[in-house]
């Protein structure tokens, strides 16, 4: 996120605008925490995780008396245009916000969960994702050491991406997500077999590496004990762990790609609101070409509403997004490559 402050800070300067930084996010759009930013204020930030300005989870903002603050904050400030940076709290926020005014509004996706609609990545995924494969490698040091099947549990609220994606890179032999609707029993059912497969004499195996999304029907903690009871009888002589990243995988120093991502919907975003747009969030690499092209080939404008509509789908699996990469990991669970 800090790439996407520093660009927009840049570019407004640039440009010959003004820019306010609001801290705390949209608890401080309410209370008016506003200060000019200067280019030295953001000189050399993209490399530092998290966001210099600070963020809240606001709840009084998804009422229409906190909006009203907010509103009352923008107008006295005499703001033109407000960028929001964050996932889909705060794009329902700013559109909602958008709805009576009294400045324009434009979203950039930000979240690792990667489960923005009309967007192929949001800020911050790309860092989760590498954070997330070098913990898997680390642990499969150990794990092939000893011989165990671990299971590694990863965020993504009840989005399955950062488990599917890291799991791929790195060489899971299951990967769990909520978005395949198995129930509990099935998924112990799949992963015991998984195990059995695993270390049967013949396959020479000595690690078994499961990594698991947060959203899925069973807590980590209960399968690791549902599996644990068969352990002797699936795989003589191994043992379960469990491995949960939790927010270690929110934070640290972002990758390239997040922050090429960052500054170049941030510099859209400028531009969108010079032209009057309203409403919209800049998509990365839109699937599927939804919405208005931008100067920047990879950078497309979509109505916020739309974005929400396709994040619900990307959720509930009915969305093409979604069975894409569905289709990825049975192709490989097929192929008894995991
Ligand atoms: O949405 C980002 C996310 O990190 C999810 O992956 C996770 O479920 C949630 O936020 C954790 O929220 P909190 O930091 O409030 O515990």
């Amino acid at each position: 996120m800090n790439a996407a402050i520093g660009s927009l800070v840049k570019v407004a300067i640039a440009r010959n605008h003004d820019i306010l930084g609001v801290r705390d996010g949209l608890s401080g759009l309410m209370e008016g925490w506003f200060k000019p930013l200067s280019r030295a204020d953001v000189e050399g930030i993209s490399r530092l995780g998290g966001t210099i300005l600070g963020s809240a989870r606001a709840k009084q903002f998804y009422e229409e008396s906190g909006r009203d603050r907010a509103r009352a904050q923008l107008a006295e400030a005499g703001v033109e245009g407000l960028v929001v940076i964050g996932g889909n709290g705060s794009l329902t926020g700013a559109h909602k916000l958008g709805e009576k005014g009294p400045c324009r509004v434009i979203g950039l996706p930000a979240s690792i969960d990667n489960d923005i609609g009309h967007t192929l990545t949001a800020i911050g995924v790309d860092t989760a994702i590498n954070t997330i494969v070098e913990a898997c490698d680390r642990i499969t040091d150990t794990a092939t050491a000893h011989r165990r099947a671990f299971i590694v549990e990863v965020m993504g609220r009840d989005s399955g991406f950062l488990a599917m994606r890291a799991g791929l890179a790195g060489e899971a032999d299951a990967i769990l997500y909520g978005e395949s609707g198995r129930s509990a029993e099935d998924i112990i059912a799949h992963v015991r077999a998984v195990i059995r497969r695993s270390f049967a004499p013949d396959r020479n195996k000595r690690r078994v590496l499961i990594v698991k999304a947060e959203g899925v029907a069973i807590p980590t903690s209960e399968l690791v004990a549902r599996l644990s009871e068969h352990v002797e009888e699936d795989a003589p002589g191994v043992e379960i762990r469990e491995t949960v990243l939790g927010h270690v995988v929110r934070g640290g120093r972002p990758s390239q790609a997040d922050r090429v991502v960052a500054q170049r919907l941030a510099f859209g975003a400028v531009l969108a609101l010079e032209t009057g747009a309203h409403d919209v969030m800049m998509g990365w690499e839109v699937p599927g070409g939804h919405g208005t092209p931008t100067r920047d080939s990879r950078v497309r404008m979509v109505p916020i509403a739309d974005v929400l509509d396709e994040t619900r789908r990307l959720i509930d699996g009915t969305s093409p997004v979604t069975q894409a990469r569905i289709a990825l990991i049975k192709q490989g669970e097929a192929m008894e490559l995991m």
